[in-house]
C-alpha cells in the first residue's frame, strides 16, 4: 500500500487547476447506458473510482475509450448493445455509486440484477429510497441473496415521487430511470447539488425533457430514446474546497483555476468568517492567508446543498484544529463521519467527539506523526494537517485518496508543499 509523507511548515503559493467532479462523472458514466450512441465526457477526472465504474460498464457491454492526459482528458462511452444486465457483488461492493447502473439498465432493457452496495465506513447508507422510486416508476423489485432483481417488461411509467428526505443518489437514480419512462415523472424534495444539475443538463443535451433543474422539484417528461452528446464534467467543488482549506491552513496565496467561485459559497462564508481572504476570479478563486495570522474558531453544521457539504467537514475540522478558540462541528448527513478526529488527535489536535458533533479546541501547533485514514475525505484532511504539522506526517492507506483526488501530490507540490508518495506493495482493494 502506498503512503504519503509530508514535511510541514512550507506555505503554499501558486496555482492549482481543479479537475472534473468525481461525483458528477460517476453518474454521467451511468447515463451512457441509456443510449446506443456515443457519450463523450470531457474534463474527465482519472481516479480509482472512475476506472472502477469503467470496469463495470465494460462488463455490461459498454465500450470505454480513454483519450488525453494532464487535465485535458476525455472518455468515450458507447453502449451500442447491452450484453449483460448483471452487476456482480465484487464490482458494486467496492464503490457504492456502481449501484446507480440499476435504473439505466432497467430503463434501457427492462430488467437488471445488481448487487446491493452494503454499508461503508461513514455509515449504514441504505438504498431504500432508490428502490422505492424505481418501484413507483413501475419496476417489480425482488431482493434475494444480496441482489436486487428488477423487471419492467412493458417499460417504466412516469410517477409522482416525493422523497421522505433529501438524497443525492436517489434523486439521480430516479432521474436516470425516469427520462425513458412513459409519461411524466415529478420528483419532489429532490436534492439540488450542482452535480445533479450537471447530470440533468447532460441528459437534456441527450434529448431528455427535464424542467426545474437546480430546484427541489424536477419534472421529467419521458422520451422513447436518447442520443449521444459531448459533455464537459462540472468542476469538482470538493477538490476545490479541499485545496482552499489547504491554502488557508498552510498560509500563502493560491489561485484555484478551471472552476467557479459559486460552487463553494457555503465554505467561502465560513472561511471568511474565520479570517481567510477569498476573492473570486474569472475562472475560480484566490485564497490568501498570511502565515503569521491565526484564524478564529467558527462553528459549522453540514447540510444538503446549498448548505455546508458533509464532504468538506473533515477538511474544515482540520482547519479549526489550530484556530483560536473553540469550534463546534455538527454532522447532519452521515452518522459516523468523525473517524478523522482520533487521527487528528495523534497530531496533537484537541477534539472531543459527542453524539453527532465534535468540539475542537484550537491548539497553537500540530506535530507530525504516522496516521491512517478510513475514507476519502478523511484522508485529505490528514494531508492538509500534515502541511502545517511540525516534522514529518505519513498518511497510510492512500488508496482512499486515489479514489477521489487526481494527482494530489503533484498539485500541492507545485505550490511548494514538501510532499511525496512512498510506493508500497500492491493495494489491498
Ligand atoms: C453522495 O452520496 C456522494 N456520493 C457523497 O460523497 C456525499 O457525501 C453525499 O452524496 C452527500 O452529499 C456520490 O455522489 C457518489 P445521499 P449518496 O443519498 O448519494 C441516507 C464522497 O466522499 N439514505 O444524499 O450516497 C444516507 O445513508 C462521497 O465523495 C438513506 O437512508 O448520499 C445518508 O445518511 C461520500 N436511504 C443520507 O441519506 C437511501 O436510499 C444522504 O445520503 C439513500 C440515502
Amino acid at each position: 500500500m502506498d503512503s504519503i509523507a509530508i514535511i510541514g511548515g512550507s506555505p503554499l503559493n501558486g496555482s492549482i487547476p481543479i479537475s472534473g467532479a468525481k461525483n458528477s462523472a460517476l453518474k454521467l458514466m451511468a447515463a451512457s447506458i441509456l443510449t446506443d450512441q456515443p457519450l463523450r465526457l470531457t474534463n474527465m477526472p482519472r481516479l480509482a473510482d472512475t476506472k472502477f465504474l469503467g470496469k463495470l460498464l465494460r462488463a455490461l457491454g459498454v465500450e470505454v475509450t480513454e483519450n488525453g492526459h494532464g487535465g485535458e482528458q476525455e472518455t468515450l462511452f458507447h453502449a451500442a448493445e447491452i450484453t449483460s444486465t448483471f452487476a456482480p457483488y465484487d464490482l458494486v461492493r467496492q464503490m457504492r455509486a456502481s449501484f446507480n447502473v440499476l435504473g439505466p439498465l432497467l430503463a434501457r432493457t427492462g430488467h437488471a440484477k445488481v448487487s446491493l452496495p452494503g454499508g461503508c465506513t461513514i455509515g449504514a447508507r441504505p438504498v431504500d429510497l432508490h428502490l422505492d422510486a424505481l418501484s413507483r416508476l413501475g419496476a417489480a423489485i425482488e431482493l434475494e441473496e444480496g441482489y436486487v432483481s428488477a423487471t419492467a417488461p412493458k417499460g417504466l411509467r412516469g410517477a409522482e415521487i416525493e422523497f421522505p428526505f433529501v438524497s443525492v443518489g436517489a434523486t439521480e437514480h430516479a432521474m436516470l430511470a425516469a427520462v425513458l419512462a412513459e409519461g411524466t415523472t415529478v420528483l419532489r424534495r429532490a436534492a439540488m447539488e450542482p452535480e445533479i444539475g450537471d447530470l440533468a443538463r447532460c441528459l437534456t443535451a441527450m434529448g431528455a425533457k427535464i424542467d426545474g433543474i437546480d430546484t427541489d422539484v424536477l419534472t421529467i417528461s419521458g422520451v422513447s430514446s436518447l442520443n449521444g452528446t459531448d459533455w464537459s464534467v462540472i468542476p469538482d467543488r470538493i477538490e476545490m474546497g479541499s485545496f482552499a482549506v489547504a491554502a488557508a491552513m498552510a498560509g500563502g496565496e493560491v489561485r484555484l483555476t478551471k472552476t467557479r467561485a459559486d460552487l463553494m459559497t457555503a465554505l467561502t462564508e465560513k472561511m471568511v468568517e474565520a479570517g481567510v481572504d477569498i476573492s473570486p476570479t474569472g475562472d475560480g478563486v484566490v485564497v490568501r492567508r498570511d502565515p503569521g495570522q491565526r484564524l478564529k474558531a467558527v462553528n459549522v453544521t453540514t447540510e444538503v446543498y446549498p448548505g455546508f457539504a458533509t464532504d468538506l467537514q473533515a477538511q474544515f475540522m482540520t482547519l479549526m484544529t489550530t484556530a483560536e478558540g473553540e469550534s463546534v462541528i455538527r454532522e447532519n448527513i452521515f452518522e459516523n463521519r468523525f473517524m478523522h478526529a482520533p487521527e487528528l488527535a495523534r497530531l496533537g489536535a484537541d477534539i472531543h467527539v459527542g453524539a453527532g458533533e465534535a468540539v475542537v479546541k484550537g491548539v497553537p501547533a500540530l506535530h507530525g506523526a504516522p496516521v491512517m485514514a478510513t475514507d476519502l475525505r478523511a484522508s485529505v484532511s490528514l494531508v492538509i494537517a500534515g502541511l502545517v504539522a511540525e516534522g514529518e506526517t505519513t498518511v497510510g492507506r492512500v488508496y482512499h485518496l486515489d479514489r477521489g483526488f487526481e494527482r494530489l501530490e503533484e498539485k500541492l507540490g507545485a505550490c511548494g508543499a514538501r510532499i511525496r508518495r512512498i510506493t508500497g506493495e500492491a493495494d489491498e482493494h
